[in-house]
């Protein structure tokens, strides 16, 4: 018999890919989206994963909106923190695995070279505060809580999901023909979410629990990367570096969250694909995204 995987948060970038990750590997899959299931209420989620008895639950909600946390940091940590402790004692009443996805901004930049597991979190945002949280409630309620930190996460099914992504945001604004002012003093690890997806199954399915840092692996600033963008599919485009002192935002986020893939690497799980390989697999699964969209209509 297939073993159950129920899939929260699952009409986002990340969401979609493991849904479909693991399906193709042979899970029976039940997925929620916001609507089905709002995370952030206990009852409902007690029900979900207590009626199903799954094997495994998959987190991918998250209130991802990093400036207006720092007005509404109350909404953050419903949905960051107090919502994964009510994944988490549901998972610990049925005895049911949990993975859930953190992220870079637990960090404060000061380190300045990839941040690795072991380093200590220093969050500056209300939303690093809040998934910073929401870490501790996995790991406070189950011995067996999966947490995997992230960064810059973009899937090719941001072209239709409500919050997008940063390569789905340069390209609109390419299209439009507005300049394009990218920070270059901002260092992190855009991270590929199919690629995500197939690391954060192969560590749930081997049963992996504890912390895992699963980046794009490689360091890059902002710039550099929407330049990487662009050079991928061909177009051109008005884009300037520009700094952060220029651009100031509502919360202060780290100017160095790369993450280090170490850890993953060293127990096996292989390397997360190079930048311009992703970028080339975007474009590609992007374009069949959109036919089938077209097909559709
Ligand atoms: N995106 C990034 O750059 C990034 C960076 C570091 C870490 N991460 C982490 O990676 C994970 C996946 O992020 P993503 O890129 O897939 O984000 P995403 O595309 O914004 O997806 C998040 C999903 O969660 C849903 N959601 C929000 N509040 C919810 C609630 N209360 N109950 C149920 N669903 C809710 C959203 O629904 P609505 O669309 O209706 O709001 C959305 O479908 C998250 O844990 C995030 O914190 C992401």
């Amino acid at each position: 018999m297939a073993k159950k995987a129920l899939v929260f948060g699952s009409r986002g970038q990340l969401g979609i890919e493991m849904s479909r990750g693991l399906q193709r590997d042979g899970w029976e899959v039940v997925s929620f989206d916001r609507h089905t299931a709002d995370v952030r209420q206990a009852d409902v989620v007690h029900g979900f994963i207590e009626s199903a008895s799954p094997e495994l639950v998959v987190n991918c909600a998250a209130y991802n909106l990093v400036d207006r946390a720092e007005a509404e940091p109350a909404a953050a940590y419903y949905a960051n923190a107090l919502a994964v402790r009510n994944l988490a004692t549901a998972c610990r009443k049925c005895g049911a695995r949990l993975l859930h996805f953190s992220s870079d901004y637990v960090f404060d930049g000061a380190k300045g070279e990839p941040y690795t597991e072991a380093d200590s979190p220093h969050p500056r945002s209300a939303y690093g505060v809040s998934k910073l949280s929401g870490e501790h409630y996995a790991f406070a309620y189950l011995d067996t809580a999966l947490v995997i930190r992230t960064c810059g996460v973009y899937g090719p099914e941001g072209i239709h999901t409500a919050h997008g992504n940063f390569v789905e945001t340069m390209l609109r604004n390419a299209h439009a023909g507005r300049e394009l002012r990218v920070v270059m003093d901002t260092i992190a690890s855009p991270t590929y979410a199919p690629a995500l997806a197939e690391k954060a199954i192969a560590l749930a399915t081997d049963r992996r629990a504890g912390l895992f840092h699963v980046g794009g692996g490689q360091p890059i600033s902002w710039f550099q990367f929407a330049s990487e963008i662009f050079a991928v599919c061909q177009l051109s485009a008005d884009l300037i570096p520009t700094t952060r002192a220029e651009y100031p935002t509502q919360a202060e986020r780290p100017m160095f969250s790369a993450l280090s893939n170490a850890k993953l690497e060293a127990e096996g799980f292989g390397a997360m694909p190079g930048i311009r390989e992703a970028l080339t697999h975007y474009f590609d699964r992007r374009e069949d995204s959109l036919r089938e969209g077209n097909r559709a209509h």
